[in-house]
């Protein structure tokens, strides 16, 4: 299958770049977002998402050509949707964007067209994905499990990339394909073969569906039992970093480091998707989701107890971001304790330390006794210091400042154990 025109269906963290890359490859692309926002900003070459290297992709596209937005779908030979799939409440997966999609890109489907689903998504959703194009198009004929071919070709290839290397990731990773038939499957085959380099990964779409969902849930799991070691060995007064290196020394154990929680939305809300497809055998899984969300908890109960009991007037918190090394605040556990600690504590000051953003958000501007400072600000004026994300800037400006001579509740290892 060849393509001349490929169109790409929500611009965001993945959505842009992808488009982006595939513009890059000399093939025309037309981005979709219902952000008029978006769309402008792609079409003056510029970017509304941090990610490295993007913007200079996105620069040099749109000036040659190659890529332009739009608000509303246009004819192509393919089009990969990549839009939201939130939970709603009770933890059930939202494929409303799903459906809105479906209906925007509908009524210019063309006979041997390719559609592609990139959202994370519940298993099914690509079958459900083929009902709402066949309830919106009844003169074509979509493809099902039975194996019946169709005028269209429709498959769910999930995104695995790593934000801060989205661009380098998006190319060398290995992908997994699951096309509704075999020939649906060859057909997302030959689009991806345009800019990947890893391995292209043929399966069915359920099991592709499947596949991200267990990706997500495996680390999800894993983050538990290392946070839930964390709460064990405060309870018995063993430092965790210590006992994981040790542990880590067996040849086939690798426990992954605590911290603060999960956030992002990826890892915090994909195995939702998983407990509400089978919520009674879906019980490690569940219960990994309900450690990671408490930790947060357990972390400014313990800071709340520390401030009471020290009589402490000033706090440091050093990092708000979901994870080391990102600006990303989306879900963030850090955020959610620098909110419970400020809260909880209003005539003690709370200085922020956050090197990857320059205005706090706005459930902690509100605050009148939290503020967004530079680490040496925060470390000289603190009795209390607070490390929630261990950043590579503070870590190396807590490094040149020396160890804080002060009361440090460090929960990331900022200090090593062996200090
Ligand atoms: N960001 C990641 O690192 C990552 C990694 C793997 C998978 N995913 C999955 O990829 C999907 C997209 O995630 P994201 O991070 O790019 O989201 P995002 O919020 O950054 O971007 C989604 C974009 O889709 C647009 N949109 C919404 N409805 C639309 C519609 N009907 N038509 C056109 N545009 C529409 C939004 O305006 C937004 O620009 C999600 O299912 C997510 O779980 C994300």
């Amino acid at each position: 299958m060849t393509f001349s025109r490929i169109s790409v269906v929500g611009l965001g963290y993945i959505g842009l770049p992808t488009a982006a890359v595939l513009a890059s490859r000399g093939v025309d692309v037309i981005g979709v977002d219902v952000n008029p926002k978006t769309v402008d900003t792609v079409n003056q070459g510029r970017v509304h998402i941090v990610e490295p290297e993007l913007d200079i992709v996105v620069q040099s596209t749109v000036n040659t050509g190659r890529l332009r937005a739009v608000g509303t779908p246009e004819p192509a030979d393919a089009f990969i949707v990549a839009v939201p799939t939130p939970f709603r409440d009770g933890h059930q997966p939202d494929l409303s964007y799903i459906k809105t999609a479906a209906a925007s890109i509908a009524p210019v489907l063309r006979r041997g067209n390719l559609v592609v689903l990139e959202s994370t998504s519940p298993v099914g959703a690509t079958e459900q994905l083929c009902q709402w194009l066949a309830e919106a198009r009844p003169d074509l004929r979509f493809p099902n499990h039975g194996g019946n071919p169709g005028d269209i070709f429709v498959a769910y290839c999930p995104e695995r990339v790593l934000p801060g290397r989205i661009l380098r990731e998006l190319v060398n990773n290995d992908r997994v394909i699951g096309g509704m038939t075999p020939s649906c499957t060859e057909a997302a085959k030959s689009l991806y073969r345009l800019f990947v380099q890893g391995a292209l990964l043929g399966t069915s779409a359920r099991t592709a569906e499947m596949a991200k969902l267990t990706e997500n849930a495996f680390r999800d799991v894993n983050i538990a039992f290392a946070n839930e070691l964390s709460l064990i060995c405060d309870r018995v007064g063993i430092n965790v970093w210590e006992l994981i290196e040790l542990a880590n020394h067996h040849p086939r154990v690798n426990i992954l480091q605590p911290g603060a929680g999960v956030g992002g939305h990826c890892i915090a809300v994909d195995p939702w998707f998983l407990v509400a497809m089978a919520p009674d055998e879906a019980r490690l899984i569940r219960t990994a989701r309900q450690v990671n969300d408490h930790k947060p908890a357990v972390i400014v109960a313990r800071v709340n107890e520390r401030i009471a009991a020290k009589g402490i007037r000033s706090v440091a918190i050093l990092g708000l971001a979901f994870k080391p090394d990102v600006d990303d605040l989306r879900e963030s556990p850090a955020v959610a304790i620098a909110r419970g600690i400020a809260a909880g504590n209003p005539s003690v000051r709370v200085d922020i330390v956050e090197p990857y953003v320059d205005a706090l958000p706005q459930e902690l501007a509100s605050l009148p006794n939290a503020s967004l400072v530079e680490v040496e600000t925060a470390l000289s004026r603190a009795d209390l210091v607070v490390g929630l994300v261990r950043h590579r800037l503070i870590a190396e400006a807590l490094e040149r400042l020396g160890a804080p001579p002060i009361d440090f509740l460090d929960f990331v290892n900022f200090v090593s154990y062996r200090r």
